[in-house]
């Protein structure tokens, strides 16, 4: 949460409107208690976006997005909580400390981020006005870079004689110090200083905030290696940034896609032809944090890979990465011994739009790749089973890990239930050790309803709250993430006597936020006298399911110890077991008295 204090988020929360701040953005009509507008984070016709004045928050039907007014920023404009926090306090006049302004902290990485920028204006002027600049200009026009092309990218270059880039840094008084630390120039020792970058056209790599964090850098002819990119540095990370992100964010966002190649002259070729919603990795392969930076911008991220047998294996490498970070993606294909550069400036935008258009889901490929590759007969699937359930467990919407192992099953001719669970880890610690725990089965955790309905109670009913703070129920929940909502709202309870969704909503992970949020909404239609009925309900069924799981670990442990013939724990785990049963059947009786009775 950086620098603002707790105490002044939750000023500026209480000055602050989220019905305001959203409106700014949509049209939102007042309709019961709440307001609803159409979903500004996908496409629909009625409206399901629903934000609530009194409790802060808001929460998509349609979509599942939802939070509170700070996260409808960061969503909505693209803003890290910071600077959401900032400008919410900045409509309603709150002022904040210097100290707790975002990046004021950061006054080093700032010094070092103008000292990039100074450095991509040497260059892009020495492309221009340096005698050598003719050949790099010469080789731009062989590659069929334009000159607007040229400037929108604020290309460069880096020259091979003359003072050169570390002399004119010190020169304009800047500690090459710094300069050394994001790996512009070379310490020599002595005193001596060197340039990372001669005798190369220059990339400077822009983050979508328009910061200079990087460079790449290509020879003119043959000389290796090839390019040649800023190393790892406070500012650069290769693994999480993307070429052309700067340039590109207003055409995704108005094509609602993006499309993802590999190389810096890939993107200005794209770029040039009218796709300019194409970003570049930088000759790495995708990974998750590429995708969630995606994700900020559009859900449909078409990557493009080569035809060939590598560009094949790549495409159906990236699912998983494309899962992991949060998105299902799309992949399409060039012919084979095209790059995206080659193939536009040969046959043109329309041809490569024909091959985005063909486009498949990420997921259809990878099944049909692994069909492939293991074969369809009993071994081949098996492996086919296991690996696909390996990726899905890694899938986190609920809607879909359903939606992919349907889609799975009708693919691979494979049923469907054996996909939703890893068999292997969990059913080999069985049989080998003879001990595993409960907790063994690996896997996606299947949401049990009683839980989200005991936190969208205690959300609403102090009672309930009252209530659970006696029972000991916390070791019944199953779901991580019910089960973390749940503690925090019980020590809020506990520590301050009330529940304040919008602090809960701040110290949740953004999932479990909106997860939150959206059953706020939906917990408004319980009626107050059914409270007391549902809650008592739900902590028997738990209570139960947690006894019906004692009981089977309990039954394989006999079955265990019968076969080592161990007498004396065959015993002691039968007396266990008849204690739970008798347990399990008073609750029963309980959970039938209070379903008829209270009637
Ligand atoms: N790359 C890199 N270092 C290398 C080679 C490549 O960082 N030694 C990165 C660059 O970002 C480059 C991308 O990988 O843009 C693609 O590389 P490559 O396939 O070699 O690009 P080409 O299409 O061959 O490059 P060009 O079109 O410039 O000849
Ligand atoms: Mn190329």
């Amino acid at each position: 949460m950086g620098m603002i204090g707790e105490d002044k988020i939750l000023e500026i929360r209480g000055k602050s409107s989220i019905v305001e701040v959203v409106s700014d953005h949509l049209t939102l009509k007042k309709m019961g208690q709440n307001y609803v507008g159409l979903c500004p984070f996908h496409a629909e016709n009625t409206p399901s976006f629903t934000v609530n004045e009194e409790k802060g928050i808001f929460h998509c039907f349609g979509c599942g997005v939802g939070g509170n007014i700070f996260s409808f920023l960061m969503q909505f404009e693209h803003l890290s909580f910071p600077e959401a926090v900032e400008k919410v306090a900045k409509r309603y006049g709150v002022q904040l400390d210097r100290l707790e302004r975002p990046f004021a902290k950061n006054q080093r990485s700032d010094r070092l981020y103008r000292l990039n920028e100074r450095a991509a204006a040497y260059f892009h002027k020495a492309l221009s006005a340096h005698p050598e600049g003719k050949r790099a200009l010469q080789y731009l026009k062989t590659r069929g870079i334009d000159e607007r092309t040229s400037r929108r990218f604020y290309l460069g270059y880096a020259p091979s004689s003359g003072p050169g880039l570390a002399a004119f840094l010190q020169r304009d008084g800047w500690p090459l110090r710094d300069a050394v630390s994001i790996a512009l120039v070379t310490d020599r020792g002595n005193d001596k200083y060197g340039d990372k970058f001669f005798g190369r056209l220059i990339f400077p790599i822009i983050d979508a905030g328009g910061k200079v964090t990087g460079f790449g850098g290509r020879t003119l002819g043959d000389g290796l290696p090839k390019y040649l990119n800023s190393a790892e540095t406070p500012l650069f990370h290769k693994g999480a940034q993307l070429y052309g992100l700067f340039q590109a964010k207003e055409g995704i966002r108005s094509m609602d896609r993006v499309v993802v190649v590999e190389g810096y002259l890939d993107v200005l070729a794209l770029s040039q032809a009218g796709l300019s919603w194409t970003v570049a990795t930088m000759g790495t392969a995708l990974t998750p944090d590429h995708v969630r930076l995606l994700r900020r911008y559009t859900k449909n991220v078409i990557a493009l890979f080569d035809g060939d047998e590598a560009g094949r294996k790549a495409a159906a490498r990236s699912f998983e990465i494309f899962v992991e970070g949060g998105l299902l993606g799309q992949a399409a294909f060039l012919p084979q011994g095209e790059d995206p550069d080659t193939f536009v400036r040969s046959r043109g935008r329309q041809a490569l739009e024909s091959v985005l258009e063909q486009a498949v889901p990420m997921a259809d490929y990878y099944f049909t790749w692994l069909q492939g590759r293991h074969g369809a007969n009993i071994e081949g699937k098996s492996q086919i089973a296991q690996e696909v359930s390996r990726v899905l467990a890694k899938v986190t919407s609920p809607f879909e890990v359903d939606l992919l192992s349907r889609r799975a099953a009708e693919f691979l001719g494979i049923r469907e239930e054996l996909l939703r669970h890893q068999p292997d880890k969990a059913g080999k610690a069985v049989t080998n050790q003879g001990q595993a725990s409960p907790a063994a089965h690996s896997g996606r955790i299947p949401e049990d309803r009683a839980e989200s309905s005991l936190v969208a109670l205690m959300l609403r009913f102090p009672e309930v709250l009252r209530r659970l703070e006696k029972e000991e129920f916390l070791e019944r929940i199953v779901h991580p993430g019910w089960k973390e909502t749940l503690a925090c709202i019980l020590s809020e309870w506990r520590e301050r006597g009330e529940v304040n969704l919008a602090r809960l909503t701040l110290n949740l992970p953004p999932h479990q936020a909106s997860a939150l949020a959206a059953l706020a909404i939906q917990g408004e239609s319980i009626q107050e006298n059914e409270s007391r009925q549902m809650t008592e309900d739900c902590l028997l069924h738990l209570h139960l399911k947690y006894l019906k799981g004692l009981e089977s670990d309990l039954c394989r442990a006999i079955r265990l110890a019968e076969e080592k013939m161990d007498e004396k724990a065959r015993k002691e785990r039968i007396l266990e077991w008849q204690e739970v049963v008798q347990k399990e059947r008073n609750l029963e009786q309980q959970r039938y008295t209070l379903r008829t009775g209270l009637r």
